[in-house]
């Protein structure tokens, strides 16, 4: 058995974007499935790719990789857990041997979570297979979850769209949250989704969007709705806000231009915004705008679809 760490970083594609992903990692050593490795190959260290700078579209990015040569599965196993104890197989070759040896490894969290609840501190890792006696592995990942996948359990009676649990793995994620009495401004609010949640934590939200709100919701206390373009709409207009929202769907400048406005007029302190792409393609030039803003940053979370969420939480 023998343990080589390697320079670089192997992405895991976020589900069904692996297009995006190789758009922004041009240039890679190897590509498993939806897993692309920039990484060192051992006895060819001129094949070193350069590491790319700006990377979104990834649902687990594996830091620290290495390459284990192990002879049977229980010895693989026993390598991985005198490392630590967490490990998601992520099988594609050699798929059945790669699930062998994840059964040989303690179980991971799979129940579906309430929220609210705090990331989960202890290290998440992830292996696959290259080949029958060769695993690629990394105890250091980004996501604390097996292969950045989990699931909330969901309320199926109380928001209008199943929109909020994107918003509730942005707050999970900025490990803070509107509290009693913040005022929240909720761009593109319909049908009410992310309205919901806010005003289930005790916020006062004002809802704005050009089709109307949920009834339910515009009921909610503290929720007030105002049926407008939210872009033709400036901070002035809306006054002092702890925290603005958009799921807007627009074109991603048509945002940036609105979201510069407030960051100008210094009147928000907190945004959580989707960024959503338009048709098959996706806008690097805008999302690389958003991600210079400093102290933000620029994710594809686990409940996100086509599109991107942007985060700015003050004192970040
Ligand atoms: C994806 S939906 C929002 C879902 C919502 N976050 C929820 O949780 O239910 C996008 C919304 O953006 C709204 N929208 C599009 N352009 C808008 C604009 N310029 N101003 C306000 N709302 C707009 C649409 O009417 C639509 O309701």
């Amino acid at each position: 058995m023998n343990i080589q760490y390697l320079r670089g970083k192997s992405f895991h594609a976020a589900r069904g974007f692996l297009h995006h992903l190789l758009e922004e990692i041009p240039d890679f050593t190897r590509i498993d499935n939806e897993l692309i490795s920039c990484i060192s190959i051992p006895g060819k260290e001129t094949a070193m790719p350069v590491l790319p700078e700006s990377v979104y579209w990834t649902r687990n990015v594996w830091e620290a990789p290495f390459l284990l040569e192990f002879d049977s599965i229980s010895e693989a196993a026993r390598a991985l857990k005198a490392i630590q104890r967490n490990w998601a197989p992520y099988p594609v070759h050699y798929s059945r041997r790669t699930m062998l040896i994840a059964d040989a490894l303690p179980p991971l969290p799979a129940k579906p979570k309430q929220f609210p609840f705090t990331l989960p501190e202890a290290p998440m890792g992830a292996f696959t297979l290259l080949d029958e006696h060769q695993l690629l592995g990394s105890a250091r990942c980004s996501s604390p979850f097996p292969n950045g996948e989990f699931s909330f359990i969901e309320d199926k009676e109380g928001p209008p769209s199943r929109a909020y649990q994107k918003l509730w793995e942005a707050l999970v994620l900025a490990g803070r949250m509107p509290t009693p009495g913040e005022r929240c401004i909720d761009a593109g609010a319909c049908p009410g989704g992310w309205t919901w949640a806010l005003a289930s934590l005790g916020a006062s939200v004002t809802a704005i969007d050009r089709a109307p709100l949920d009834e339910k919701v515009a009921a909610m206390e503290h929720v007030t709705f105002l049926k407008h373009d939210a872009f033709t709409l400036k901070p002035s207009d809306l006054g002092p806000a702890d925290w603005v929202f958009s799921d807007v769907i627009c074109y991603p400048e048509a945002l940036y231009r609105w979201i510069s406005q407030w960051l100008e007029s210094g009147l928000a302190k907190n945004f959580i915004c989707t960024i959503k792409m338009q048709g098959p393609s996706y806008d690097r030039t805008t999302t690389r705008l958003f991600a210079a803003i400093s102290g933000s940053r620029v994710v594809h979370l686990w409940h996100n679809k086509h599109e991107l969420t942007w985060m700015l939480l003050s004192g970040a």
